[in-house]
């Protein structure tokens, strides 16, 4: 084999070898292999030898060109070889790391709550009633036995709807569901109404001008405040654990008859500390108000005083979740901040 052919060989290798990665190797593979490269020029010479030399020196060619071929192929299977590895190192994905879970949306706490507290109620026979939050002022307060110069009408407490002649208000309490459904339906009436409610308060920590209240009304014959007490009793236990029952204490409510406020036991020291700070020493906090229904409504919704009595009661739903999870400000509940609400389970 003539010297320059060889040549050709060792050039080739040395390129190869010093192309360190597919980029540089395919370039030294066009120089050394390509149409312009020398063992493809010389290939083109052959044309201008001698017939006798051709086939000698062809012969030359072709194994040198596949020598060189050779050597590019395993040159390149090397450099792909190191390629594929550096990518699988620096390219790796650790499956283990948790992923960014995108926010979900949830349920708000109270309406989990008004949720639990309904499931809780229609386990025990009652019904599910709702009503508008734009009330007429005579089922807020005129059926009720509120009377026109009562307090709780004044400007102070109540949203009144202009221009006043349309004789609405945003309902101050979940009381006229009770009206409605006695309107509504004969009894035995045993109902259970969630919903919202609204009365002029400024935001504070005790305070929020859109409030939720859960009504109870049962109406049905032999109804006595024995049944009031018991079913106060169910619900407090189911809302703040075992030993947590309730007290009545005297009061007066114009639609009930008699009139009680609802105290539950002491969640924080169960009458045990004369220095808790949640009941002040009582060992009871308040929690809401219920009386028998005054016989005056009754008679005002078309019921048979004779045949018929019945009861009810009314909590707010945010104090009733206050007081299961020691939550201090009622802001905390309204803002909808997600740090908040994320504790209970929600947009997580
Ligand atoms: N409606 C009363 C209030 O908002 C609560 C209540 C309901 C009292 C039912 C007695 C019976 O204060």
């Amino acid at each position: 084999m003539s010297e320059n052919l060889r040549e050709l060989i060792s050039a080739a290798k040395t390129a190869f070898e010093q192309a360190s990665d597919l980029d540089q190797f395919k370039s030294a593979r066009l120089s050394h292999l390509g149409d312009k490269s020398p063992i493809a020029l010389a290939n083109r010479e052959l044309s201008q030898l001698a017939p006798t030399d051709r086939a000698a020196r062809g012969q030359e060619i072709n194994s040198v060109k596949s020598e060189i071929a050779a050597m590019a192929q395993s040159r390149e299977e090397e450099l792909t070889r190191e390629r594929d590895e550096r990518i699988l190192i620096e390219e790796r994905v650790d499956v283990t790391l948790p992923t960014r879970v995108s926010q979900r949306g949830g349920l708000h706490p109270l309406t989990l709550l008004r949720d639990d507290i309904c499931d809780l109620f229609v386990g025990l026979g009652y019904e599910v009633a709702e009503g508008p939050e734009l009330e007429s002022e005579w089922l807020n307060f005129d059926a009720l036995n509120i009377p026109a110069d009562h307090p709780a009408r004044t400007m102070q407490d109540t949203f009144f709807i202009e221009p006043l002649t349309t004789k609405l208000v945003l309902r101050t309490h979940t009381s006229p569901v009770q009206v409605r459904t006695m309107l509504d339906r004969k009894p035995p009436i045993y109902v259970i109404c969630p919903g919202r409610t609204f009365r002029s308060d400024e935001l504070d920590a005790t305070h929020t001008p859109v409030f939720n209240q859960v009504e109870g009304l049962v109406i049905d014959e032999h109804i006595t405040m024995a049944h009031l007490k018991g079913t106060l009793d169910h619900f407090a236990t189911a809302m703040f654990g075992e030993g947590i029952n309730t007290r009545l204490r005297p009061s007066f409510f114009p639609f009930t008859e008699p009139s009680a406020e609802v105290d539950i036991r002491c969640f924080v020291c169960r009458g045990e500390s004369k220095e808790c700070r949640t009941c002040k020493g009582e060992g009871w906090v308040e929690w809401g108000g219920c009386g028998m229904v005054n016989p005056k409504v009754l008679i005002a919704c078309g019921i048979d005083i004779n045949r018929n009595s019945g009861f009810a009661f009314g909590m707010g739903l945010e104090r009733t979740l206050m007081f299961r999870h020691g939550i201090t400000d009622m802001r905390e509940i309204v803002e909808g901040d997600v740090r908040f609400t994320a504790q209970f389970g929600v947009g997580r």
